[in-house]
């Protein structure tokens, strides 16, 4: 079984770049398929989740071309299916965007209920609720678990034509707002979405299709509004030949998780690539903990440190949807908390389920108990090397950097949840001076 053997206890230093952002990539692949011309997309991160995203265009008919480093041309004018392909759909939650893209290219769309990270109950009712909103009509194929309970299986959708309209989401989330935006770009009128998520890859995926020609405004406040195109001309600039490419946003998340690195391993590392206004939250909160986090004026770099040695104290987060902290920094940041000085509270608004990295991280040390809807971090002196298993994508991330952190040898097992999200991990933190390796 593939795994990370980390030799802990070395400060990270030195340089360090952040990769495309996976939440967005995950949902304008998908969105390509709303295009009428070939369009060409780079800072696409290596990781796993994407070749996902690939293998499905693939098979609907996309034509898919890697012309370089993180660069792909892709080509959905031969798509003709509308039905992603079960296997791959179940592989990854994101697979739920092909349903909102091909709903708006084809007005038909079938999809498997996804996997990816078990983070308690994720339902799809917001995404519905858009989807029929503009007049689609669902059909939820069901059935029953070992335990007797329904669940839905796999979800169908048709319409003769999707007409803008006012949608309301009763949640903010962020895969229902995609959705929303995915579903109601070439609808006949105007659309406004309204209590939207306003995280950076929404505003990421608006500007890419705005790029190929949409009209979409508001991304990244409440109110979404959206006039419907009849075609996207892709992205070669009006009255001219020339194809310009979309650069993906980098990744908030990587640049945190490397930020939580620095500080728990009491290193000095420049994170490049960066966009110092999505971390801003993150940062406040290390610095709450005594870390130091510098943005580089005009450049977009952050920088980490830790002076003297003094124990990190403690702090309190809670999540929330963006611009609060983000629910996929939990974990990391809880690595760090572990070895502050101090009980720190962790409060978890946004996934009921996303403490199984817990267990975990007590094998190397930790003191935490568990509460209703949070945590409470006793913090310990130091973390010591054990074999533990990444339970999904950002508790994996955790395991790294308590690794990375603690005395002696650990061990990570389940890396593939790991390696869906975080592209060349392995050789980016050896080039901060990381003991790491894929065995
Ligand atoms: C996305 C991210 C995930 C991140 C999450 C929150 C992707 C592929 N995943 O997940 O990494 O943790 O945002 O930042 O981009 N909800 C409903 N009904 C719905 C949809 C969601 O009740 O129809 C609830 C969920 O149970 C959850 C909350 O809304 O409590 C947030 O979910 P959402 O923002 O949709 O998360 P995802 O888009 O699935």
């Amino acid at each position: 079984m593939d795994k990370f053997v980390i030799e802990g206890g070395t400060r990270l230093t030195g340089d360090i770049y952040v990769s495309g952002a996976k939440n967005s990539v995950v949902a304008i692949l998908p969105a390509t398929l709303l295009l009428d011309v070939p369009c060409i997309i780079d800072n696409v991160p290596d990781i796993s989740d994407v070749e996902i995203c690939l293998t499905i265009l693939r098979e609907l008919g996309a034509e898919v071309e890697k012309t370089g480093e993180g660069t792909y041309r892709i080509s959905c004018e031969n798509v003709s299916r509308y039905t992603v392909p079960e296997a791959q759909a179940r592989k990854m939650r994101a697979s739920y965007y092909f349903l909102g893209a091909l709903l708006g290219r084809c007005g038909r769309a079938k999809a498997a209920m996804p996997g990816g990270c078990n983070l308690g109950e994720r339902p799809i009712d917001q995404h519905l609720l858009a989807f029929e909103t503009l007049g689609a009509y669902a059909t939820l194929i069901k059935r029953r678990n070992m335990r007797g309970e329904e669940y839905v299986d796999a979800v169908e959708l048709e319409t003769d034509r999707l007409t803008g309209t006012n949608i309301s989401l009763n949640v903010v989330s962020v895969g229902a707002t995609m959705n929303a935006i995915l579903a109601s770009v070439k609808a006949d009128g105007i659309t406004t979405i309204e209590n939207c998520a306003r995280e950076p890859h929404i505003v990421d995926l608006a500007n890419f299709l705005n790029y190929m020609g949409a009209r979409i405004s508001g991304a990244g406040t409440h109110k979404i509004t959206i006039e419907g195109v009849p075609f996207l001309r892709g992205n070669v600039a009006e009255g001219s030949v020339e194809t310009r490419t979309y650069s993906v946003v980098p990744d908030q998340i990587e640049a945190g998780t490397f930020m939580a690195a620095a500080a728990a391993t009491r290193g000095d590392v420049m994170i490049h690539g960066v966009i110092p206004h999505h971390l801003k939250d993150i940062a406040d909160r290390l610095r709450e903990c005594g870390v130091r986090v510098e943005e580089i004026e005009n450049e977009d770099i952050v920088r980490v440190y830790v002076e003297g040695d003094k124990r990190f104290r403690a702090t309190n987060i809670r999540t929330e949807p963006y611009p609060g902290f983000p629910t996929d920094m939990q974990p990391q940041m809880a690595v760090l908390l572990s070895i502050a000085e101090g009980q720190s509270n962790i409060t978890e608004s946004v996934w009921e389920d996303r403490f199984k990295y817990v267990t975990e991280l007590r094998r190397m040390g930790a003191n935490i108990d568990l509460t209703r809807d949070g945590a409470i971090v006793w913090g310990v002196p130091r973390l010591h090397g054990a074999s533990v298993k990444a339970c999904d994508l950002r508790a994996g991330a955790a395991m790294i950097i308590a690794g990375l952190a603690a005395e002696g040898a650990t061990e990570i097992t389940d890396i593939y949840h790991i390696e869906r999200g975080y592209s060349h991990i392995v050789e980016k933190l050896r080039g901060i001076g990381a003991r790491i390796q894929r065995e």
